[in-house]
């Protein structure tokens, strides 16, 4: 191989050098287990394993590692294979992903659903194929990058309401009033901060402006709700308030690939018909479709696996109360279970998450600009189901100790 470095390889490096200059490289530590509450992480200092508690997954049931769900992928792999080679028009359909669509719809109470490589796929695919030029969507501007890259790709006009202000939702809902069809996203749930879109009042406006919903259950779907069905059901809506549901199969439920969009049997027809991550992006692997087949078993009414929500929320009501008991400002919503440590500064942020992870063996993260607003650092936790109640307290106690030595809090609120 020639060592020699092109005009291109010279610009990316002075891109990266710019990136570590503005203190945002992101390095990516490296796990040599499966991912629990408990993992095994490579020391990147000695190179040597360390096992640590992990409060940085989106493995919101504990689900990502569970003996049921492995053994669901293991039968789907010995049934129908390993992988698909084909996307899922031309030979990329088996029974089992026509069986995981009608569980999905059911589990969201909706007509139809259609299956993604990923969530990421089920966003940038769904505006641009069910809306023109004489359409308007209407956007909460904390909305996750796949929605904002969708909305991109389609030529609907676009509208961006303040984060949660339904004054400002109904300011843009009267410009675009003209428009043939209005739909109203949001995320359910908000990643970063951990608070939960106001649902009965955006479903109030939309029946009042005739817009379509559209809500990104990502961060919902198995965490919220008696039953895990999500910000609906959180807020006790009726079935059909929403319109349209995107999620992922990569957080709570199982944490493997794969993204979904349930609505209308019409919607969803045309995604199969126009959708282009659908039409020209792989099939999802059968191990992952017999995985989340067994999640959807799982979170049936009556499962006693739905035990594992109620844990989730005593879990999060654990963490969330010690630790703003013992002084930190937590943000988000009481019943959410991202919860982030308000930190203020960047370099805080990283400093602590760093000692957390080298003093105290607490795999956290610390969040800062651009993935946050400048002076609104971080480090966002995220509770489990499978946490135990020791394992959330010396969490905590870490959390303490290295706050009280950086200023933080104050020993007296121990
Ligand atoms: C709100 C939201 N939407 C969409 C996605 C994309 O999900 P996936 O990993 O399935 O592409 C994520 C993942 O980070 C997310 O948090």
């Amino acid at each position: 191989m020639v060592d020699t470095k092109s005009p291109l390889d010279l610009v990316c490096e002075q891109t990266l050098s710019d990136i570590r200059l503005a203190g945002t490289f992101k390095t990516e530590r490296v796990i040599s287990s499966a991912q629990n509450p408990k993992i095994t992480v490579i020391d990147p200092q000695t190179g040597k394993p360390k096992k640590v508690l992990n409060f940085c997954a989106n493995n919101y049931l504990g689900l990502s590692n569970h003996p049921q769900v492995n053994q669901g992928a293991k039968s789907a792999i010995e049934s129908h294979g390993f992988g698909m080679s084909s996307v899922r028009f031309i030979c990329g359909t088996q029974d089992i992903h026509k069986e995981l669509e009608a569980k999905i719809a059911e589990f969201h109470g909706m007509q139809e659903c259609i299956l993604y490589p990923s969530a990421f796929d089920a966003n940038t695919g769904f505006f641009e194929a069910i809306l023109n030029d004489q359409d308007a969507v209407i956007s909460d501007e904390l909305n996750h990058a796949s929605i904002i890259d969708g909305i991109r790709l389609c030529k609907a006009k676009g509208f961006r309401y303040k984060h949660l202000d339904m004054a400002d939702l109904e300011k843009c809902l009267n410009e675009a009033k003209s428009c043939r069809f209005i739909f109203i996203v949001t995320d359910g749930v908000f990643s970063m901060d951990g608070d939960i879109a106001p649902l009965p009042s955006i479903v109030a406006l939309a029946r009042k402006f005739q817009a379509y919903t559209f809500v990104d259950e990502c961060h919902a779907a198995g965490v919220l709700g008696q039953t895990g069905r999500g910000t609906p059901e959180y807020f006790n809506l009726p079935p059909g308030s929403i319109d349209v549901i995107s999620s992922t199969l990569g957080k709570a439920l199982g944490g493997g690939t794969g993204g979904y969009t349930v609505g209308t049997k019409a919607i969803i027809e045309i995604l199969r018909q126009k959708g282009r991550p659908y039409l020209f992006s792989n099939s999802i692997a059968p191990p992952d479709v017999g995985a989340s087949l067994e999640v959807m078993r799982m979170l049936q009414p009556g499962s006693p696996s739905l035990d594992l929500l109620a844990q989730l929320r005593k879990n999060t009501t654990h963490f969330r109360t010690q630790m703003k008991a013992a002084g930190f400002t937590i943000l988000g919503h009481h019943d959410c279970p991202i919860a982030p440590v308000f930190l203020e500064d960047a370099r805080l942020a990283s400093e602590f998450a760093d000692e957390m992870m080298r003093q105290e063996d607490i795999y956290v993260i610390g969040f800062s600009f651009p993935v946050v607003p400048k002076g609104r650092a971080r480090i966002r936790t995220q509770i489990s189901a499978a946490h135990s109640s020791e394992q959330i307290e010396r969490a905590v106690k870490a959390f303490v100790k290295i706050g009280i030595k950086k200023g933080v809090i104050q020993a007296a609120k121990l």
